[in-house]
């Protein structure tokens, strides 16, 4: 898995308020939103399109649109959805399906409890988008789901990630030879003794869903 951090200093100010215990379930909204433009804008750098003919009012030329079959994104549920409006507004033609899968608090194991998205994704280029790469077992579950239905070229995109889950992803694909990457706003310090990542932001769905 090839890894990107999207280091620019409007991704970090946008990092520090989400991360900030202070900032209130709106403003975590917005900001997240605004992150994931962000960081949609780095993930897409290899999006497939295909170039086509227009005239501008003065002359002919060539542009490009996005290719067939269309992208397809999928947040993982929960907190996924919290992604979606942002990437969506930078690829509004894509299709989208959705994910469902939690964790188990005890052994830190993915379930999937809720799949929406096309059977086949042969030739799918795919978008996941899950806040927190933590331990690492959702996206490496989620990643070789879509793989099995054929997606050969998947993007993750998280705000935040820690080494460990990105050493586990990295191992759970040992094998795999569709490009996989991860798109991320930052790798933080560490997992601490429940799986939330240190410093990290706490638990991305209660924040945004003004659980707490
Ligand atoms: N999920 C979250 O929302 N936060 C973490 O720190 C880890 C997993």
């Amino acid at each position: 898995m090839r890894v990107h951090v999207a280091d620019h200093p409007l991704v970090a100010h946008k990092l520090t308020y989400l991360r900030d215990k202070r900032t209130d379930t709106p403003t975590f909204r917005r900001l997240t939103d605004e992150l994931v433009t962000l960081l949609a804008y780095e993930a897409t750098r290899e999006v497939r399109v295909t170039p086509f003919d227009i005239e501008t009012p003065v002359a002919a030329t060539t542009g490009i649109h996005l290719s067939s079959p269309k992208p397809l994104v999928v947040p993982v549920l929960r907190a996924g959805l919290g992604m979606l409006d942002g990437m969506m507004r930078m690829v509004p033609t894509a299709e989208v399906g959705f994910l469902g899968m939690e964790r188990n608090e005890e052994t830190l194991e993915a379930r999937t409890y809720a799949k929406r998205l096309p059977d086949d994704l042969e030739r799918r280029q795919c978008y996941l988008l899950d806040p927190m790469l933590a331990t690492g077992g959702t996206l490496a579950a989620a990643i070789h789901f879509l793989i099995e239905r054929g997606a050969d070229d998947i993007t993750a995109i998280t705000l935040l990630a820690a080494p460990e889950g990105i050493e586990r992803v990295q191992r759970d694909l040992v094998g795999i030879t569709s490009p996989v990457t991860l798109v991320t706003g930052a790798i933080d310090e560490r997992l601490n003794e429940k799986g939330y990542i240190v410093p990290g932001l706490g638990d991305a769905g209660d924040r945004l869903y003004g659980v707490i």
